[in-house]
């Protein structure tokens, strides 16, 4: 067998926050260099088809978790380029036993994808500890605010409590109008790392209008620039500095043939 992907879970603690809309962007920037594929891991109230435009689907994650259909039959791909398993929109409250096997199936999604990125719920509940109990690791979604860090610290000791590596947090709708706590605070406060700040910005409320992810729909917008510089710390800086290393070696290589 070859190597498992990463899977990674995009919590927070509060609603609202801007999981979705993180879980969509990261999935749609590390599309373009990885395998990846994004699980929507919200049980009850699903939204990644309805972000993405397809609310109505045949088969979805639903029907695997109640073991009508095979995971592969419940993969789509959005027209931005993002592979996704999404939920079922309507109310099919799913039982322990059937959410007992979304371990396996993200665990069987990661022998094929580099990255796994499951979309949470919010609060504290079965569903949570079911996602963040499926994840390697975990990404917290907080607001520049302390109620929102008061969530995110109840997450983070669930994340201790799986035993899941603690993969950093990310400031969203940050604004100098609305934030309460400045990033090396919500740092020290949190005792996670922090992956990056996204900028409250009207352009994601206008992708999520479109249909798509912020990076595909207003590219060069604040938020795209955010995620796609997240993106790259998630990746890891290894491959951008061999990148650079390398842009620097041709540049030496060319000074010296022009001497
Ligand atoms: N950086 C941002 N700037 C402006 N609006 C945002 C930003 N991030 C998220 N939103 C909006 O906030 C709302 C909640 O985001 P969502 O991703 O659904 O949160 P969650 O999944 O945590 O409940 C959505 O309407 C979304 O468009
Ligand atoms: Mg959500």
């Amino acid at each position: 067998m070859g190597k498992r992907g990463r899977i990674i879970a995009i919590g927070s603690g509060k609603g609202g926050t801007g999981k979705t809309t993180t879980a969509i962007n990261l999935a749609a920037v590390l599309s373009r260099s990885e395998q990846v594929i994004l699980v929507d891991g919200s049980f009850n109230s699903p939204h990644i088809s309805i972000f993405l435009g397809s609310p109505r689907l045949p088969v979805t994650l639903h029907d695997v978790l109640e073991g009508k259909n095979l995971i592969e039959e419940s993969i789509y791909r959005h027209s931005s380029g993002i592979r996704v398993v999404p939920g079922d929109i309507s109310s099919r409250i799913m039982s322990a036993e059937h959410l007992k096997r979304f371990r396996e199936v993200v665990s069987r999604l990661s022998d094929k994808y580099s990255f796994v990125i499951i979309d949470c719920h919010s609060g504290f509940g079965r569903e949570v500890e079911t996602t963040i109990g499926s994840a390697g690791e975990v990404i917290l979604v907080v607001e520049p605010d302390l109620v929102s860090l008061s969530d995110a610290i109840k997450t983070r000791k669930l994340i201790e409590k799986h035993g899941k590596k603690l993969g950093g947090f990310i400031i969203n709708k940050n604004s100098a109008d609305y934030s309460e706590v400045l990033p090396a605070d919500a740092e020290r406060l949190l005792g996670m790392r922090l992956l990056g700040v996204v900028p409250f910005d009207s352009a994601v409320i206008a992708s999520k209008k479109m249909k798509h992810p912020v990076v595909h729909s207003h590219p060069s917008s604040r938020a795209a620039a955010a995620f796609y510089r997240i993106a790259d710390e998630i990746r890891g800086s290894k491959g951008r500095m061999e990148e650079e290393e390398d842009r620097g070696a041709y540049l030496i290589n060319k000074l010296r043939g022009l001497k």
